[in-house]
């Protein structure tokens, strides 16, 4: 039977071609009206129930929160600590404990005193005022070690401040000077515009990286939003000039080598190590730039993917504020998308943690070494000229170790990338050993004692740092000039 033949005879099958295609009509109208109610009552819910008239600044998120209380709801639940992964989770952590070779890699730099893992957006403010980093400014003879700029990634009272001081100003100020004005954690004004509550930017780093390069972030479309409210703050960034002038090093590219390029150009430094006398760039937190290198965001996910999933809630639908690890929730932040169960796809995160912490766990060791051999050589009478090429090697193997390790998603968000980053660490930490070495052997050391590093302690007592004198100048501020910028900051109506 030819094909013509087969139409002409059967009338009775385009009968069925028709039934069939009402069918599906029906069915799609259906899908249809269910999509559209369920927009409305989203977007009829966020503009219906406005008890509040939020205009301008507003740092005080509880005033959002009566207008949006699903959001404000989860957004709450980032002061939960109860959540522990294999390798991350939202509990504070002592990690120059559990690692002390970063304590050589830091030293002479405030991080190599107290560095913690990170916990919920509600800590920011508490946690800045708590660290060891910042000095104990006001206390014996503790002064500020940080700028103002220092707040930028904490609090929505930071728009306040820019607005009120100029840009330029605020990042100048000293940190402790705004002790009584930056008071509430990372908030809805962070995020969102009041009036329309579209999400907008409010760091000036992002909006001046997008001006100078010909853009205007204003044209993002709400996917890169979605990702772009997250890269204000995750994102790897250095204070420049003496102005401690906020700014994202991303002129020549987002990738560890192009940024250090940026860096190399400048001969930026943000610290010389005070082991091995090396300027060493510190790396923030690429937390954007490597999850753009992954699998997911090369396929266009974005961060509020997985880290703020829907929730439906009586025909509701909201974007869950609760910004934490997605290992807690799997089947909310991946199985929208994958199939697989909750084990496999926790296992299929722990399998890239396990490789990228394996080659970390062999770099860090071996850079701390690296910094202690160049100290070894000094004290044998090695010269500056002598050394700096091996300086130049650790310099750029630390940058790439920081450049994955800083960025707490990493081994996750973009494993071949890390994996990549971390193995020229690697390799440039040998290189530089091996040139020490001959170093050494030219001055006639072939034999050394390696320092007793392997506890917290005895890596910061290596260092020089009275950490006995920090700790109790930190226990003094705490008791005594952080209560006066709360007190001032209840009287003056900020909180
Ligand atoms: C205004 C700056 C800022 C913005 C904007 C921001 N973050 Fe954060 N984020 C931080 C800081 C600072 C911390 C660490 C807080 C601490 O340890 O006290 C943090 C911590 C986190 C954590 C760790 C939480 C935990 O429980 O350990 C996650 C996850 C996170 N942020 C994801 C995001 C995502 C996703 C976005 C965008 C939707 C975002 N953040 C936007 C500054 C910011
Ligand atoms: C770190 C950035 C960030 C902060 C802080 C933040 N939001 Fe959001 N918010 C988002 C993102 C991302 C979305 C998803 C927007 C989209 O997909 O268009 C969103 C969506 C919303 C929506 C639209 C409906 C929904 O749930 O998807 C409302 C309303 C909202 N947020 C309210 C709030 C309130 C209230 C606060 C403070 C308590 C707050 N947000 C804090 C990033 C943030
Ligand atoms: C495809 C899902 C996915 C996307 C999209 C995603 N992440 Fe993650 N993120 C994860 C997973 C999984 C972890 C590891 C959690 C663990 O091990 O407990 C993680 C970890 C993190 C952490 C460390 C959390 C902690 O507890 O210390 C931060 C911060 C973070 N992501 C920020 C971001 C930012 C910013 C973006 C967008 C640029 C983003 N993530 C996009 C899945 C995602
Ligand atoms: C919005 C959809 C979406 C969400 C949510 C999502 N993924 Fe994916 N995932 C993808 C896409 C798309 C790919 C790329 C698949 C491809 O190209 O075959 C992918 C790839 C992967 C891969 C393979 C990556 C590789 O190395 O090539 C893993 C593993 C994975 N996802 C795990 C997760 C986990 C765990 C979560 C939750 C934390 C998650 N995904 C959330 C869409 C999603």
């Amino acid at each position: 039977m030819s094909l013509k033949e087969k139409f002409s005879t059967g009338p009775w099958l385009i009968g069925i071609f028709i039934f069939c295609g009402a069918m599906a009509g029906v069915v799609l109208l259906g899908l249809l009206a269910a999509v559209v109610t369920e927009k409305r009552s989203e977007v009829a819910s966020i503009f219906n129930n406005k008890v509040e008239d939020i205009k301008g600044i507003e740092p005080k998120s509880e005033r959002w929160g009566k207008n949006y209380p699903r959001e404000y709801q989860t957004f709450k639940q980032t002061s939960e600590m109860n959540f522990k992964s294999k390798y991350l989770g939202n509990m504070p952590e002592d990690i120059l404990e559990a690692r002390p070779d970063m304590v050589i890699l830091w030293a002479g730099y405030a991080f190599a005193r107290d560095y913690r893992a990170p916990r919920g957006h509600w800590y920011t403010i508490e946690d800045m005022r708590a660290t060891l980093r910042v000095g104990s400014p006001g206390v014996g003879d503790s002064k500020d070690l940080q700028p103002a700029t220092c707040w930028t990634c904490k609090s929505p009272d930071v728009l306040r401040m820019m607005e009120k001081m100029g840009v330029a100003e605020y990042y100048k100020a000293p940190w402790s000077s705004l002790g009584s004005e930056i008071v509430n954690p990372i908030g809805c004004a962070d995020c969102h515009d009041p009036e329309t509550m579209e999400l907008t930017i409010t760091r000036p780093g992002v909006i001046e990286y997008y001006q100078r390069t010909g853009g205007d972030v204003k044209n993002a479309t709400i996917g890169e939003m979605r990702s772009l409210v997250c890269a204000q703050c995750h994102v790897e960034y250095y204070f420049k000039g003496d102005g401690k002038y906020l700014t994202l090093p991303w002129d020549k590219g987002l990738k560890a080598e192009d940024m250090e390029a940026y860096y190399d150009e400048l001969e930026y430094s943000d610290f010389v190590n005070a082991v091995s006398k090396t300027p060493i760039i510190k790396t923030q937190h690429p937390d954007y730039e490597l999850f753009l290198m992954g699998p997911h965001g090369e396929k266009g996910l974005s961060c509020a993917d997985c880290h703020m999933p829907y929730v439906s809630d009586g025909g509701v639908k909201y974007s869950n504020h609760h910004l934490v690890s997605p290992l807690k929730d799997i089947s909310a932040s991946c199985q929208v998308c994958h199939r697989d169960s909750e084990e496999t796809l926790r296992n299929l995160v722990y399998e890239r943690f396990d490789s990228i912490v394996e080659l970390r766990s062999r770099l860090e060791p071996e850079l701390a070494k690296a910094h202690i051999l160049v100290k070894i050589a000094m004290e044998n009478g090695a010269t500056d000229e002598e050394l700096a090429p091996v300086r130049k090697l650790i310099r750029a193997a630390q940058w790439r170790w920081d450049f994955v390790v800083a960025s707490h998603g990493a081994a996750f968000h973009a494993p071949l990338e890390s994996a990549r980053v971390l193995s020229h660490g690697i390799d440039k930490t040998f290189q530089a050993q091996l040139l020490a070495n001959e170093i050494l052997f030219k001055h006639g050391v072939t034999e050394f004692d390696l320092p007793d590093i392997s506890t917290k302690e005895k890596a910061q007592s290596y260092i020089g740092l009275d950490m006995p004198l920090l700790e109790a100048q930190k226990a003094e501020f705490m008791k005594t000039v952080v209560p006066k910028w709360i007190e001032t900051a209840k009287a003056n109506g900020r909180i």
